[in-house]
């Protein structure tokens, strides 16, 4: 946020958004579609000064607690911003403000359009509205799929992109507030798909992934047949796009990772060399509790499948620690678990009771510091295999796929490995947008460095 004075903005076009996007990689995907469906409509053009914007819009999430605190401090610090200039509206979308609806309205006054993830489409609209009646707008329906067909062509902005294949959860797991916030789960049609994918690689995309809170939950309807396409179906469909060189996908759901999309780690090069699949934790009991839809030796089958089908895969996952009754034991299940599928990556959360899951009317029965003991000892474990999985690489030829200039000083470029690794290394860039090989050189804190293959070794 800029510490500059609120100052009016200038009076003539192109109008100015100034946009904050919290939360997961479908709020990001989101925020990117209201940024281009506002410029379609009213010009919009976005700027990273909030006293130059005349449309303030927060896309906030709501999956832990401090999470939604936050959203009503960042709109405390833009209340002088409102005041400062006569006209300039303030909105808030995403989870926090599904959940909340009017009541956020009514908490804060100074809003004056809320909208959810499923209405997003429809903020020009809302926008007219609200400037011409001077009241606030609320709209957080669920309007099925209506958002897709209702936004503008996508526009890439790198060679990386992301595309949203379905929307919502039906699977109401006892801690989360995502199938409150975002409705029953909804695919969007494969061919919609199709051709927002294809959009995309014309414009020079090389890599999509494929985005939704369930994706292996996809069932998208198949033109002029009653038949629906599953993920693995729609990765079949996708990977021969020329141009198009690697596919991911996230967040997959342990329950329904099927044969099918195992089969296409072995079958499908363009899929990535990597899975995140999030299984929260390594107990039974707990799993159980949580209604997640499978055991660990469940789960802990389909990793070694996985492993089989993609030998130099990376693992990643969720954790939750201190669910209510959560044990030392239960506890040290999560860890062996973690040994055994040998994550090199996570999101680990202590947990945080949701009003309105079922969970949240358990006893909290573990004490604070336990959890945040038990999310240190975690996390460091992960590290270890991270560690350990980023070494491995060392000597190495890795495809990678250069994405922009490295931050890490001139004359150097960043892009990223088939297995999600961030590379730095020496090159023009002109290499933007292009696979090169790379030799893995060096295992840094975070990512890795290495040298174009081919290129002269220096001192
Ligand atoms: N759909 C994905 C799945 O279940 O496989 C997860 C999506 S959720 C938005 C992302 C992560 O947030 C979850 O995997 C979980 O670890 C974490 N999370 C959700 N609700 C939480 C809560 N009440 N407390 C702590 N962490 C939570
Ligand atoms: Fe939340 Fe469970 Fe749905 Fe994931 S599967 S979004 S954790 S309800
Ligand atoms: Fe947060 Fe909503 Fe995503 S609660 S994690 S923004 S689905």
């Amino acid at each position: 946020m800029s510490d500059a004075a609120p100052s009016a903005p200038p009076s003539q076009a192109p109008r100015k958004l100034f946009l904050i996007s919290w939360g997961c990689q479908m709020n990001d995907y989101d925020s990117a579609k209201m940024a281009d469906v506002l410029a379609a409509s009213h010009g919009y053009a976005r700027t990273d000064k909030p006293e130059e914007a005349d449309l303030l819009l927060l896309n906030t999430c709501s999956v832990r607690e401090k999470a939604q605190e936050k959203v009503f401090s960042e709109l405390g610090r833009w209340r002088e911003w409102k005041q400062a200039v006569p006209g300039r509206v303030i909105g808030v979308g995403g989870c926090v403000a599904s959940q909340e609806g009017e009541a956020l309205a009514a908490r804060a006054p100074l809003v004056d359009m809320v909208f959810g993830p499923q209405t997003l489409h429809r903020l020009p609209q809302m926008l007219d509205a609200t400037r011409a009646s001077h009241k606030p707008t609320v709209d957080v329906s669920f309007p099925e799929i209506e958002k897709f067909d209702s936004l503008p062509e996508p526009v890439a902005s790198g060679p990386t992109a992301f595309v949203s294949i379905m929307e919502g959860c039906s699977k109401f797991c006892t801690f989360c507030v995502v199938p409150y916030t975002r409705g029953a789960e909804v695919s969007r049609p494969l061919d919609d798909v199709l051709l927002e994918c294809a959009q995309l690689v014309e414009q020079g995309v090389k890599e999509i992934t494929l985005l939704g809170q369930n994706v292996n939950a996809y069932r998208g309807k198949m033109g002029g047949t009653s038949e629906l396409c599953d993920l693995a179906l729609l990765i079949d469909y996708l990977a021969p796009l020329p141009g198009l060189e690697r596919i991911r996908y996230t967040t997959s759901h342990p329950a329904e990772f099927t044969d099918a999309l195992i089969d296409a780690f072995a079958e499908q090069p363009k899929l990535a060399s990597y899975l995140h699949l999030p299984v929260q934790s390594g107990s039974d009991r707990i799993l159980g509790m949580m209604k997640r839809g499978y055991t660990r030796a469940q789960f802990l089958a389909k990793m070694r499948r996985v492993r089989e089908a993609r030998p130099d895969i990376s693992l990643s996952s969720d954790f939750i620690v201190g669910f209510p009754t959560e044990s030392d034991d239960d506890f040290m299940r999560t860890m062996d678990l973690i040994a055994e599928a040998r994550f090199d990556a996570a999101f680990s959360f202590v947990y945080s009771p949701r009003p309105g899951t079922p969970a949240a009317n358990l006893r909290d029965t573990v004490a604070a510091g336990i959890k945040d003991q038990r999310l240190l000892i975690l996390q460091n474990r992960i590290r270890q295999f991270d560690d350990e999985f980023r070494r491995a690489l060392v000597g190495t030829t890795q495809r990678v796929l250069v994405e922009r200039p490295s931050r890490r000083g001139e004359g150097r470029m960043a892009g990223r490995t088939s297995t999600n690794r961030m590379v730095n290394f020496e090159g023009s860039p002109s290499l933007v947008g292009q696979m090169v090989d790379v030799v893995i050189t060096e295992a840094a804190t975070n990512s890795l460095r290495g040298r174009l293959a081919g290129a002269a070794v220096t001192a």
